[in-house]
């Protein structure tokens, strides 16, 4: 029997990995969006072992005429937007760019699916940075946005645009509202990995201080796996299109999470200092593990995020494998595996 086809964009990153690697496992056929480069970075397809069982394309999200050759040519069943500009910081450095990237692209796809009258249905990657500093103390899918950088912005505007397309044109097109979620293989600018690379490099390497922003921001931190799995749900087992709202609906602070660190790598640690003063240090010899550095506090600081997932759990079944302490613990094991490593790798 001839295999599905599912396009993935941003194929490459966090995301991209973990789904494809899921989808090859049910047995669809991937075709997978790289943009050029003299390099080829392919680590995380590497690390899954996932590399030989994708079929690339090389494109710019934003080179519109490449990417609706792309489309016609291999008319996947479902095109998985994955793909953007996805670090919130940088948002407010390169508005422009986030935008061409995070919203003129997924329009253009869009256009050409309808245009061309085509049947792929369409994920798009939204994001609970759409909410901002909300009111509420959890956020759901009736919760008013309220974007806080150039990024949620343009997140938002792909996300109306998702609906708005599907409402007037019929077509199978559907946004998961995602909550943070980690893994191994999260970027290293991300929070997570930094705080846990940066510490299993103090101890097994003599690697430098850790520098942070604002400790006491709260998120709700997933594992990308079960993200990935509601990915999947939302498209293959919804019978109507619909978005949704994937996450935990537990938050932790920064703080909360380079204690669970520690605690996974047996350091006692105290905080010292107040504000852009304040430090972590090794109990055992009052060695600094972490400062404070003001250049990663952002402009507009959005403090705290937690998500409601119960239209997920009760329409789709979505059931998480981990928690926050599960999910920690995975890290950690896997940075300190890769770091013994001789082929060890680093993103
Ligand atoms: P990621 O690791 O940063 O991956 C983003 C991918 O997009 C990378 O493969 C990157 O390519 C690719 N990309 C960036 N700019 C591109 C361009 N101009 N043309 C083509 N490809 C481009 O992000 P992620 O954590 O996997 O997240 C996946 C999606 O979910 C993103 O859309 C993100 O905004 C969204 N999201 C993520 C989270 C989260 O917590 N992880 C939460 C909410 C929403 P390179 O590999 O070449 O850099
Ligand atoms: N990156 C970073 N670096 N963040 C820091 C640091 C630091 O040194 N110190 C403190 N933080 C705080 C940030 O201020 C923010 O409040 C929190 O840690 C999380 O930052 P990130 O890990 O960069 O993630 P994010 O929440 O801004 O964005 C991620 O999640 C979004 C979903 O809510 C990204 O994956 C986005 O693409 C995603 O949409």
């Amino acid at each position: 029997m001839k295999k599905k086809k599912v396009l993935i964009t941003g194929i490459n990153g966090q995301d991209g990995a973990y789904l494809s690697k899921h989808l090859i496992e049910k047995n669809y056929e991937i075709v997978g969006l790289l943009r050029r480069s003299s390099s080829y970075k392919l680590q995380r397809l590497d690390y899954l072992n996932i590399r030989n069982k994708i079929k690339f394309f090389h494109s710019e999200l934003n080179e519109y005429k490449n990417i609706e050759r792309i489309i016609l040519e291999t008319k996947p069943e479902i095109i998985y937007n994955l793909a953007a500009q996805s670090f919130v910081q940088y948002s407010f450095e390169n508005p422009t760019y986030s935008f061409d990237i995070n919203f003129s692209s997924v329009l253009n796809m869009l256009e050409v699916i309808i245009r061309n009258g085509l049947d792929t249905k369409f994920f798009q990657a939204s994001t609970s940075e759409m909410f901002g500093n909300s009111k509420l103390t959890s956020q759901n899918e009736n919760t008013p946005f309220n974007p806080t950088s150039p990024y949620a912005i343009s997140k938002l505007s792909s996300h109306q645009l998702i609906k708005n397309f599907r409402e007037s044109y019929g077509k199978f097109f559907c946004s998961g509202i995602l909550f943070n979620h980690e893994s191994f293989l999260r970027g290293r600018e991300f929070v997570t990995k930094k705080i846990v690379h940066g510490l299993v490099n103090i101890y097994y390497n003599n690697g430098p201080i850790v520098k942070l922003g604002n400790l006491n921001s709260s998120r709700d931190w997933g594992h990308a796996e079960d993200f990935i799995n509601a990915m999947y749900l939302i498209m293959h087992k919804s019978r109507l299109p619909d978005d949704y709202v994937v996450a935990t609906g537990r938050a932790f602070s920064i703080r909360d999470f380079i204690k669970k660190v520690c605690e996974c790598m047996n350091i006692k640690i105290r905080f010292i200092g107040k504000g852009y003063q304040e430090k972590c240090i090794d109990i055992k010899n009052n060695k600094i593990l972490i400062s404070i550095d003001r250049k990663y506090f952002r402009e507009n600081e959005l403090l705290k995020l937690k998500g409601n997932p119960n239209k997920i759990k009760k329409k789709l079944n979505w059931k998480l494998k981990y928690n926050f302490s599960k999910l920690v613990e995975d890290m950690v094991k896997k940075e300190i595996d890769n770091i013994k490593s001789e082929n060890s790798i680093f993103f």
